[in-house]
């Protein structure tokens, strides 16, 4: 096991996360502060819990987290609305009848890896696609979106239509996410409204 990857996974054991994960949410967090108390926050992918569970703490009594994820989560805390359910079967309406509207939107959502590259980086761009369109759909105007993708051809694209429905968007590599890894994150502010 690598160095950093035995750090993470026994930092999160002891810290009481379920996912080595949080930590790539938790460091553009601290450099870029966009969770506060209060918000209304939709968390695509979240299974097994770590980034839920760090955005329950941020955003406190006040604020929500609505979780979506194949798999099911349970009993994370009192200010989590957990749904099972695949993001292809929902619609943005489905998340306004929890929450008229949400201030972030984060997407962490993984295909089951394959083995093949290129397969692995169409599925990762569909999911996130996927996840910029319930964006611009249930964030407020001014909102937040943080997405993961996979690198490669279909990247640049994506960014573009980031691009289209933010004032700034930025790449993110985070220190926890693994050198050899081609994820990598897009932090987007200020969503335009309305949609492009
Ligand atoms: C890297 S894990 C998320 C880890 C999570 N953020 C955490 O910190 O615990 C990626 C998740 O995306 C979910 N996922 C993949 N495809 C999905 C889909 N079509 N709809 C909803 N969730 C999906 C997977 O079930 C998996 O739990």
């Amino acid at each position: 096991m690598r160095k950093t990857q035995d750090y993470y996974f026994k930092r999160a054991k002891k810290e009481g996360f379920p996912a080595r994960s949080v930590y790539k949410l938790e460091e553009a967090q601290k450099k870029y502060g966009f969770l506060r108390p209060g918000q209304s926050v939709l968390d695509l992918g979240a299974y097994p819990g770590s980034w839920t569970k760090y955005v329950a703490r941020l955003v406190g009594p006040d604020g929500l987290v609505v979780a979506i994820d194949i798999q099911r989560l349970r009993g994370v805390a009192d200010n989590v609305y957990s749904l099972q359910g695949d993001i292809y079967d929902l619609e943005p309406s489905d998340l306004m009848k929890i929450s008229p509207v949400f201030d972030v939107v984060l997407s962490d959502m993984a295909p089951k890896t394959t083995g093949r590259r290129d397969v692995d980086h169409f599925r990762s761009i569909a999911l996130a696609e996927r996840a910029l369109s319930f964006a611009r759909e249930v964030l407020r105007p001014g909102g937040i979106f943080f997405c993961k993708a996979f690198q490669g051809g279909d990247f640049p694209c994506f960014q573009d239509k980031c691009r289209s429905s933010f004032k700034s968007v930025r790449v993110i590599k985070p220190k926890s996410s693994r050198p050899e890894s081609v994820e990598i994150f897009l932090l987007c502010k200020g969503k335009i409204f309305p949609p492009a």
